[in-house]
């Protein structure tokens, strides 16, 4: 049966809050001058052979008319630092990574505060397909066909409180089962951040699947911000925490690198990273093969997230 989004309550999905996931933060000695999305291999090295789009989507392009990748691509080639900084290497790595049971807990500045079961979750907000480019500040791009429901309707759920200007986001923490987590160069758990008024805003995703599937532990299972008019590094994977806040938070690539990698990590052709151009990318084709193509600004998506930025200065807010 349906539920009208009317008619759910935060009390029908949290959970007990002796439930809580113990979660420990640590911080990494020293900054690691690495890419967000870097690893060392090129595109084309990892390009899948040429092959159709497979999977239960209800279009293969997105409304830009760019073909979405395949899913083996998708699949394949992956940053997920907990697991490997070699993209091949990750599927492989995060394949025995079990994803559920998984909660979320919501807290700080919020009415409603508790811990939410993701599958509770699937079920009331109803993922829909949200087909987005992923701009890796690499330089490398891919078209990939999500199921996601905008984070705004879980914010609306927990209820902001006035004093909430920021989102925090944090990816689970267990160097057990993440053992890239060892490595004390970063200021683990991997850690995000939006401002109020993006994490609002419609296109904001959490995906929790892709080509009509669940997601696979290297794509971020069981659920992953999706922010497609951002660098993919916000899109921060295995979500375990979300946090209402007053302060900008500080992600993980912040504090690794903070001339390189800033807050806001808006796709801009405009805004070179200090290493590199950010003029173009390597589009990864579906058909094989990676193509180079200019960049766009908020990576298409200017029209709809424009008036965010209005009256601020891109250079300087990276
Ligand atoms: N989230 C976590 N927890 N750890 C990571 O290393 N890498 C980020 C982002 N989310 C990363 C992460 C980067 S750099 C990118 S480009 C995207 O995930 C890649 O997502 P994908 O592998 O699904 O394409």
């Amino acid at each position: 049966m349906k539920i009208p989004s009317s008619q759910i309550t935060p009390e029908a999905i949290v959970l007990n809050r002796r439930e809580f996931l113990k979660l420990a933060g640590v911080t990494g000695a020293g900054a690691w001058m690495l890419a967000a999305c870097g690893g060392g291999q090129t595109a084309s090295q990892a390009t899948q052979p040429a092959g159709i789009p497979n999977g239960n989507i209800s279009a293969t392009s997105d409304e830009l008319g760019n073909p979405v990748n395949t899913f083996d691509q998708i699949t394949n080639y992956n940053n997920y630092y907990e697991f490997s900084f070699e993209k091949e290497s990750v599927a492989g790595l995060a394949r025995d990574f079990v994803t559920s049971p998984w909660q979320i807990e919501i807290g700080g500045l919020v009415n409603k505060p508790g811990l939410y079961d993701i599958e509770t979750l699937k079920r009331t907000l109803q993922p829909e397909e949200r087909i987005y480019r992923l701009r890796c500040v690499e330089a490398w791009s891919m078209v990939i066909p999500w199921l996601g429901f905008p984070l705004s309707k879980l914010l609306t759920l927990v209820e902001p409180t006035s004093t909430a200007k920021y989102v925090r986001f944090q990816t689970l923490f267990d160097t057990a089962r993440m053992p890239g987590q060892k490595n004390p160069g970063f200021a683990w758990p991997y850690t995000e951040g939006l401002r109020l008024d993006e994490a609002m805003h419609d296109l904001t995703i959490l995906a929790t699947g892709m080509y009509g599937k669940d997601l696979l532990p290297q794509n971020g299972a069981p659920i992953r911000l999706v922010v497609p008019w951002k660098y993919g590094f916000k899109s921060v994977k295995s979500i375990v925490k979300i946090d209402l806040v007053e302060e900008m938070p500080t992600s993980l690539w912040m504090s690794a690198a903070p001339n390189e990698y800033g807050f806001y990590a808006n796709v801009n052709p405009t805004v070179d990273h200090p290493r590199w151009s950010q003029a173009y990318e390597r589009r990864i084709l579906a058909s094989g093969g990676v193509e180079r193509v200019p960049t766009l600004l908020f990576n298409g998506y200017q029209d709809s997230v424009a008036s965010l930025y209005e009256g601020m200065d891109l250079a300087r807010d990276f």
